[in-house]
């Protein structure tokens, strides 16, 4: 009798620990709450957060998909694929179309070599995107090495509409507006353009004062670099981390810098963990940007939901406890071996707890 009395309270307290340390094995119920409220990029956790402080995964000349393993590319799934995937920033290189010069045109080295149509055609699916998904704000980072003018390049955003969802609100570098803000005055378009664009519409933001970057393309065979190109001390900036690898090949019986299909694999498993982590540590800047070659190899979707303390999909208690047996004992327990837990055992639940509540391995 007594010993209900005592358990009664301690099997509820034990029940929320068990809850709590479970969170990565209930991912469909942590779903079900953030679906319940506003969701801003698909998760109500980002919504309070500056625009610039949350991860989003980009791809890197995101229209210059590969025709087969031996041709040359970025990427192997098209801008329409990468949406659904979950990409939310794009990087886009002009040249003039090789029908007319004045036409934008996204080719990747030459148009020769990677033609991936129209500028505007691409625009147009981004701005449908916009129109579908009314709580998503996505990151176009525009490039011109063929030079086509920058009224040319203004002229394909203004034509699919896509100007009248332009985040113009000036952030020079600092705290950004929260995602939610953004959101609410529906300029969920961040549109950056270098300094190979020109003079840039209103609209669009200038790449060089507002944001920095790591090095763009870094060959097979150096180490990623740690240090940040237009350092501007003591600002927290919008920040772009590449990870690309290129690799010199012979293409025609000339010798070129290529992007490194081979080693994709493993350019973005651990080694992209590693080199996003290294570079926010070393620099103190939060990666808004995590640019990668073959986007759908490796783990740069899951990289960003973890800098974003979002659970990522299979994900086990096994992965965030240091002592995972105990874990696991601890959780396949009954009630009744529960009720004889030593004092150890509660403090070990406790911190297991407080370490899954948090859920931001890479901010510790
Ligand atoms: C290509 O080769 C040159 C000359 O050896 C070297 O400097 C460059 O870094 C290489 N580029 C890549 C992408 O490997
Ligand atoms: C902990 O979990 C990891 C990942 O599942 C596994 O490789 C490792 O062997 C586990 N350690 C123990 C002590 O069970």
């Amino acid at each position: 009798m007594l010993r209900t009395v005592v358990t009664g309270p301690l099997w509820w307290l034990v029940m929320l620990l068990t809850l709590v340390v479970a969170r990565p094995d209930s991912l469909s119920d942590k779903e079900k709450l953030d679906t319940t409220g506003t969701l801003c990029n698909g998760h109500a956790l980002l919504c309070d957060k500056p625009f610039n402080l949350i991860t989003l995964p980009a791809t890197h000349a995101s229209h210059a998909v590969r025709k087969d393993e031996n041709s040359i590319g970025t990427q192997d799934k098209d801008i329409q694929t990468q949406l659904s995937d979950g990409i939310r920033g794009f990087t886009l290189d002009i040249h003039p179309a090789p029908s007319s010069t004045s036409t934008p045109q996204l080719c990747f080295l030459s148009c020769d070599i990677n033609d991936g149509g129209s500028l505007a055609d691409t625009l147009t699916i981004f701005h449908d995107f916009l129109n579908d998904n009314v709580n998503d704000i996505i990151v176009i980072v525009v490039s011109n090495p063929g030079g086509v003018s920058a009224s040319n390049i203004a002229k394909a955003f203004t034509s699919v509409g896509l100007d009248k969802f332009a985040y113009t609100d000036g952030p020079d570098l600092g705290d950004w507006p929260t995602a939610s803000d953004i959101i609410s005055t529906d300029k969920r378009l961040v549109v950056f353009g270098d300094k190979s664009v020109g003079t840039l519409p209103s609209w669009m933001l200038n790449k060089e004062t507002i944001t920095q970057y790591t090095k763009l393309v870094v060959p097979s065979t150096d180490a990623w670099p740690m240090s940040r190109e237009n350092w501007k001390d003591g600002k927290i900036p919008f920040f772009i981390t590449y990870h690309v690898r290129w690799v010199n090949a012979t293409v025609d019986g000339k010798t070129m810098a290529v992007p490194y299909g081979g080693m994709a694999a493993h350019t973005n498993d651990w080694d992209l963990v590693s080199h996003t982590v290294k570079v926010r540590n070393n620099n103190f800047v939060w990666p808004s940007l995590i640019v990668a070659d073959f986007y759908d190899q490796g783990q740069l979707i899951d990289t960003a939901l973890r800098f974003n303390s979002l659970p990522v999909p299979g994900d086990q208690v096994d992965y965030y406890y240091p002592d995972n047996m105990s874990t696991k004992s601890l959780l396949t327990s009954s009630a009744s071996s529960l009720s004889a837990l030593t004092a150890s055992g509660w403090l070990s639940l406790a911190i297991a707890a407080l370490f899954l509540c948090s859920y931001d391995v890479f901010r510790i």
